[in-house]
């Protein structure tokens, strides 16, 4: 497999979380440049890109970044007011997007209110308009950019351990209750995130060295090793979370 699952990914390490962040920001950059048309891209929630999305706020980056083009989507989020500090539309919005030019008609949070299961169907519909079929085609990737950061308990986007959502094979997005973890969720479903031209985990901090070494070597057990793209999958982390210590501490 070239790339297109967790074992074969390539991988980047860089010296430090902000390393990371630059490392990604370029590439988001430099991608979207090389795209004529629509460029869409998957965002990921957590604390570990608050990095990547103050350095896309900054005014030097922001001024060659192609905004207007550009659409902006969410791989998952917590199932809580826009307002509440746990939810990743608002953190997005007010790193990012509130420092930017970019069209409100290109962001595309998820629902924060209602029935979940509703509200992810509403997502998918809204996905499904952008892609403009009601099915995933090979060779027709739905998102340019999926990124994804890796919990400890190795789950990403919203694929929880032990949720009915890790089985399912048709739908673009799903609600999850996790076991282990607050709030309900809407993720992106495994088949959603495998249409991508490039899936880029973002790894950073000693916390998730044991994690990323169980699903680089494609532990069944993790959910984030059933992540699949048909274009390529980086790992994209910090010396830390690689396990790679300085000599001699
Ligand atoms: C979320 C994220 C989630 C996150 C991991 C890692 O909504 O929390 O989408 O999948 O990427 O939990 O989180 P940290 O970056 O905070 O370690």
């Amino acid at each position: 497999m070239r790339g297109h699952d967790v074992i074969s990914a390539r991988a980047v390490v860089l010296d430090s979380a902000d390393a990371v962040a630059s490392h990604v920001a370029a590439f988001l950059l430099e991608q979207s440049l090389k795209t004529q048309g629509v460029f869409r891209v998957a965002l990921s929630g957590g604390s570990t890109p608050k990095k990547l999305y103050t350095l896309m706020a900054q005014p030097g980056y922001a001024a060659q970044f192609p905004w207007e083009r550009v659409q902006f989507f969410y791989g998952d989020d917590r199932f809580v007011p826009r307002s509440s500090p746990d939810n990743n539309g608002g953190m997005v919005q007010d790193i990012l997007f509130s420092r930017v030019p970019v069209p409100s008609g290109n962001i595309f949070p998820m629902p924060d209110s209602g029935d979940p299961d509703d509200a992810a169907a509403a997502y998918e519909a809204a996905l499904k308009r952008v892609y403009g079929a009601d099915h995933l085609e090979q060779g027709k990737p739905l998102f340019d950019v999926v990124l994804l950061g890796l919990g400890e308990n190795g789950h990403t986007a919203s694929l929880f351990p032990r949720q009915p959502v890790l089985k399912e094979k048709t739908r673009w997005v799903a609600s999850c209750v996790p076991d282990d973890a607050p709030h309900t969720r809407l993720t992106l479903t495994y088949p959603a995130i495998a249409s991508s031209r490039h899936v880029l985990f973002l790894v950073t901090g000693a916390s998730k060295e044991a994690v990323l070494k169980r699903v680089r070597a494609g532990d069944p057990a993790e959910p984030a090793s059933h992540i699949r793209s048909e274009g390529e999958i980086v790992w994209v982390m910090d010396r830390d979370a690689a396990g790679r210590h300085p000599e001699g501490e």
